[in-house]
């Protein structure tokens, strides 16, 4: 990223501070050293090549040249979110990820996997990891990666029946810049519509959720239950309906989908 695009990130969204790697390990990782120094928040963390990403529940994150990989360093509080709102800050970075994405791709095409993953034709094209730190609780590091101009036919084998990118979908380059400002953009107006209510970020998920109707399975620490999705409920809680009656859960993988 040129010094002109650092500039427009800092014109046109509301992060207020940009350090832009050429290649890191983990946009994340990166977030939370810079942490313990005094920088104006949000901070913007991101590399034009990320080569050792981190995934949720110790997964990882492939990406190659073109991908979109950052990480926001933000505290939560100022843009008017209230602690009993922070687990659903997941969902919300979710949802403004497809947002975005919809000024892309064609209407009705994109879907929020609960919690956060983003889907396109049944396919993941992002990723987000929120993290805490311990050492500076009021923060909160939103990971998100998405695949934009990092084809799915460079990709690792595994990755190709499962993965899409924005290259693909539309046969065309992507400016990353401009798609990183149409999320950061979105984004700030999702914190913003969450410092109000939840009723629009749990409408705009069940709107757009991937899982309701499909057989899965979901494994947390301690249990891994089987049930029909019936959709999200008004705390963001996953309710299936498993053999044993209606269930209502708050974390877990997914781990199968029929
Ligand atoms: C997942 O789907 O398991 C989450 C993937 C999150 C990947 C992003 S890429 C930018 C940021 N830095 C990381 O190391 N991970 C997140």
């Amino acid at each position: 990223m040129d010094p002109a695009q650092v500039q427009r990130l800092l014109a046109e969204t509301f992060v207020q501070h940009v350090c832009w790697m050429e290649e890191t390990g983990s946009t994340n990782s990166v977030a939370m050293e810079q942490a313990a120094h005094e920088i104006p928040l949000p901070a913007l963390f991101g590399a034009d090549l990320q080569n050792r990403g981190r995934g949720r529940n110790q997964h990882t994150w492939w990406a190659d040249q073109g991908a979109l990989t950052f990480s926001l360093l933000l505290h939560p509080e100022t843009t008017g979110i209230q602690p009993h709102h922070w687990p659903l800050l997941s969902m919300a970075t979710g949802l403004a990820v497809s947002r975005a994405l919809e000024k892309i791709l064609p209407t009705g095409s994109v879907q929020v996997k609960w919690p956060n993953d983003v889907y396109v034709h049944g396919k993941k094209i992002c990723g987000i990891l929120l993290e805490t730190i311990p050492e500076k609780p009021s923060l909160l590091i939103v990971g998100i990666g998405i695949n934009v101009n990092n084809s799915l036919e460079r990709a690792p084998v595994e990755f190709q029946s499962t993965a899409t990118a924005l290259c693909d979908l539309s046969g065309e380059t992507l400016d990353r810049t401009s798609v990183l400002i149409q999320v950061l953009q979105v984004f700030e107006q999702e914190l913003q519509s969450l410092s109000r209510s939840a009723g629009p970020l749990i409408r705009g998920c069940r709107e757009r959720c991937f899982l309701t109707g499909r057989l899965l399975t979901v494994q947390d620490v301690v249990s891994r239950q089987t049930g029909m999705c019936l959709g999200i409920d008004d705390d963001g809680a996953l309710r299936i309906m498993t053999e044993g009656g209606p269930q209502r859960l708050f974390t877990g993988e997914i781990i199968s989908i029929d």
